[in-house]
């Protein structure tokens, strides 16, 4: 079996580059050193996105913005992305780079600690939803997030696997990294085990879970 990391740049080779200013953001942010999403993930999100077609997206974590554009392009024309981003220059960034591609009416960026935005949004007001911020804090987030979900809901959780620690025992993970190890776990126990939902666990590219809200 060949390992992981050749599997992951052989899919990798088959996705095709953003166009335009897209593809200048997303370079900036790697340049920059700012997370963003995987190609393979973001692939998954297109077709999953394609295949839900949700009226209002909500996304927890925005960092400059390039998922949120990402997804932007395939969605309908009614419908609309709400983005939660901390870091004040990152939401800035984001801010910025929404208006470069003129995506102001289709994407708000709403700066703040989202544990403290979601817990004030209205119940079932969202249809797809996408988990992308520190990893330590999905579980954090659950209760909120199945409260916010519509019937029927996708909500896609990224980077999951944590680059493969999350296989490793509570005593081999660095002593730094054993809470958020452990939290994921919880997080990932929680999602496959709540009765309100329905999930399934992918290794596509760092991990991505599928839930859908019953
Ligand atoms: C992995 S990055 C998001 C990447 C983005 N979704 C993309 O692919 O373009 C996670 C982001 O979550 C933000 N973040 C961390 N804790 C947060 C919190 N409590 N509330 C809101 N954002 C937070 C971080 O500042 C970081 O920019």
């Amino acid at each position: 079996m060949a390992d992981m990391v050749r599997i992951s740049s052989f899919v990798d080779s088959y996705i095709k580059d953003d166009k335009g200013l897209l593809k200048d953001i997303y370079y900036k942010a790697i340049s920059d050193g700012v997370p963003v999403i995987r190609k393979a993930s973001r692939e998954f999100l297109k077709t999953q996105l394609l295949i839900k077609k949700p009226e209002s997206i909500l996304e927890i974590g925005a960092a400059v913005g390039y998922s949120s554009l990402f997804m932007s392009q395939y969605i309908s024309v009614n419908s609309h992305i709400t983005t939660i981003e901390l870091d004040e220059k990152r939401a800035a960034e984001a801010e910025d780079n929404i208006k470069k591609l003129k995506k102001e009416k289709v994407i708000k960026v709403i700066k703040g600690d989202a544990l403290e935005v979601i817990s004030k949004l209205p119940d079932a007001s969202y249809d797809f939803l996408f988990v992308d911020v520190a990893k330590g804090q999905y579980i954090n987030y659950y209760e909120d997030v199945i409260r916010i979900a519509k019937p029927g809901a996708v909500i896609i959780s990224d980077n999951i696997l944590q680059d493969g620690q999350i296989l490793e025992s509570h005593y081999t993970v660095e002593k730094r990294n054993r809470t958020i190890h452990d939290r994921m776990r919880e997080y990932l126990y929680k999602i496959t085990h709540d009765e309100r939902v329905e999930t399934s666990i992918l290794s596509v590219a760092d991990g991505m879970a599928v839930t859908i809200k019953k």
